[in-house]
């Protein structure tokens, strides 16, 4: 391969444009010169997946107030959360959301003209306990408008961006960095982002399962990238199943359906939930719904005798448990067709059944990584155990862990997550750039990961690369899914591990230059077996259930001893466990009753 790189300079590169990355470019370029480099077109981020809503405690529709809003999320996180992050996520999506808005966002409106809300999972009335109406949404494609407004705004601003390009390596020199290197997919020619800081905002790793909620394009990259360049990941055991994903492909269906009213139904035309949540119900936290589904499904009441339950949004249906809780909404079929558009064309597309006539078949999913690069409440990156800053570098959304979610996210807080701390993230950086000198670049900054491509595109052997990514995924799915043991994730590892060694065997068909998906998802597949690893290491530790670890060996949560966060580092290969504390506040831990 030849040594033709492309250098350009920016003050900071952002890589990923989602929901944290728009906005931190938004933000940072308004006294900054920036690049915001995706492996895709900005549109098609993930932040487009997310459905239902964006919570903030606005009020529009029933009293509402920041305090219960961080306080379920608190309750929600199962109090690994950072009391701090929470309160700083929770105050600030009220001005957020705001802002959205005026900036063109065309929200659900209520009849009054506000911004419309619906109820979501763990979303409460503090007093009461009942759901709150606290999701904003522009009916069941929130995400999707937000990257619309985002972006429009980005382009407003004039904001360089670089769409199909692939990062690859970060350039790290000591305790500082130096900027990115990237692939243009198109190409196949490599760059370099030389820049005073870089923000990773590159989402998560739901691609490590079988069924997940995830693109094909969340390979963890970022996550990986750090990682390999020694800067530690937390809380990583943490992986969100979302209760409703659609049966065997595991495409979100939106919490919202729940929202509005739709329940679910086990093979004997029960609503379970009421055993497991009797206050809240479907409504209980993805956690604690997914765990339900699950024991469900163990105790023979899956559906035709399969792993999935029935999701049932049919007015006869919602309008029947509207009566007996004395509540004086109804909802037709015309309502579904305008709040759930998308759901409803999901399921008839490709399951061929109609949601307003027949219930819909759905199964826990990959959906959300709770853990990931530390960050303070500034998006800075911190790089120990003491929250020690590494100077330049920055991460915000899906692949950071700040940590607002904890050990289990409640559904409305990505996008929160998103936008907070995207602007937030944005911001300093700017500011950041504003002090520093730009640092000189090392020398060869692409050669080990070009080497690197170089092998794999080279490599000959026995192994095809879709069939080590099938393995790991069944193996995460068997050994590392909604419930663990010390066992399941003992052999998950020696699983992974195996996977792993086997990574050097595989041969591509695909040896060109030009778009060549072959070796970059070959590469994807490298991230995901070590986010495989860090996950199940990180989670054989933890010998207590909490949030969405649940350990059947040690089913209690403990505090005395794990009220703490995992930190995992990546030393010359071999990963260390360190621990720091979780900054508590005005909840103390309690157990959970939903
Ligand atoms: O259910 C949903 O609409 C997903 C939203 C989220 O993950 O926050």
């Amino acid at each position: 391969m030849s040594k033709n790189v492309i250098n350009h300079t920016y003050d900071a590169v952002i890589i990923g444009a989602g929901g944290a990355g728009l906005m931190a470019a938004l933000y940072a370029s308004r006294s900054a010169n920036v690049a915001v480099i995706s492996k895709l077109y900005p549109t098609r981020s993930h932040t487009g997946a997310a459905q239902g809503g964006i919570g903030a405690a606005l009020g529009n529709l029933e009293e509402d107030r920041w305090e219960w809003h961080a306080y379920d999320t608190v309750k929600g996180s199962d109090y690994l959360a950072d009391q701090d992050s929470v309160d700083v996520l929770c105050k600030e999506a009220i001005e957020t959301v705001i802002e959205l808005e005026h900036m063109g966002l065309p929200f659900d409106r209520t009849d009054a003209g506000k911004i419309s809300q619906r109820r979501f999972g763990g979303h409460t009335n503090n007093d009461t306990g009942k759901p709150v109406m606290r999701a904003c949404h522009a009916a069941d494609r929130t995400g999707h408008m937000i990257l619309q407004t985002l972006y429009q705004q980005c382009i407003k601003n004039r904001v360089n961006f670089f769409d199909e390009y692939h990062v690859v390596d970060l350039i790290r020199v000591g305790d500082s960095v130096r900027g990115v290197v990237a692939i243009s997919i198109i190409t196949g020619e490599f760059h370099i982002f030389h820049s005073k800081a870089v923000l990773f905002a590159s989402g998560g790793w739901g691609r490590c399962w079988e069924v997940t909620s995830n693109a094909h394009s969340l390979t963890g990259d970022g996550a990986a990238i750090c990682l390999r360049r020694g800067i530690p990941l937390e809380d990583m055991e943490f992986f969100q199943f979302h209760p409703t994903g659609i049966f065997r492909l595991g495409i979100l269906i939106t919490e919202g359906v729940r929202g509005e009213g739709g329940v679910l139904i086990n093979n004997e035309g029960e609503r379970f939930m009421e055993r497991y949540a009797p206050t809240i119900k479907d409504l209980a936290s993805r956690d604690v719904v997914s765990r339900a589904i699950y024991l469900e499904v163990q105790a023979g009441r899956g559906i035709n005798g399969k792993n999935y339950v029935h999701l049932d949004i049919r007015p006869e249906t919602v309008n029947h448990y509207f009566e007996q809780a004395g509540e004086d909404r109804r909802i037709s079929a015309a309502y579904i067709e305008e709040k759930l558009p998308d759901i409803a064309d999901f399921t008839r597309t490709y399951l061929g059944v109609d949601p307003v006539k027949e219930p819909m078949p759905v199964q826990p999913t990959a959906h959300y990584a709770m853990g990931g690069i530390p960050t303070d409440v500034n998006g800075r990156v911190v790089i120990d155990a003491k929250n020690t800053v590494l100077p330049g570098l920055y991460a915000a959304g899906e692949v950071a862990c700040v940590s607002v979610h904890g050990a289990n996210r409640l559904g409305t807080n990505s996008l929160v997550d998103l936008v907070v701390f995207g602007r937030r993230a944005g911001n300093q950086m700017a500011k950041f750039c504003n002090e520093v000198e730009l640092l000189p670049l090392p020398e060869d900054p692409t050669g080990e990961v070009m080497a690197e491509f170089e092998r794999i595109r080279k490599n000959t052997g026995e192994t095809k690369s879709y069939e080590l990514r099938q393995a790991m995924q069944q193996s995460m799915t068997t050994y590392v899914g909604v419930f663990r043991t010390e066992e399941t994730l003992t052999t998950g590892l020696e699983e992974i591990k195996r996977l792993k060694s086997r990574y050097s065997d595989i041969e591509i068909d695909d040896k060109g230059l030009l778009f060549n998906t072959d070796v970059l998802e070959t590469w994807e597949l490298g991230c995901l077996l070590e986010l495989a690893e860090v996950t199940t290491v990180s989670a054989l530790a933890r010998k207590e259930s909490r949030g969405a670890h649940a350990r059947d060996d040690f089913p209690e949560r403990n505090d005395d001893e794990w009220l703490k966060h995992t930190l995992i580092i990546n030393e010359d290969g071999t990963y260390r466990l360190d621990y720091k504390p979780v900054t508590l506040g005005r909840y103390e831990p309690k157990p959970r009753v939903y």
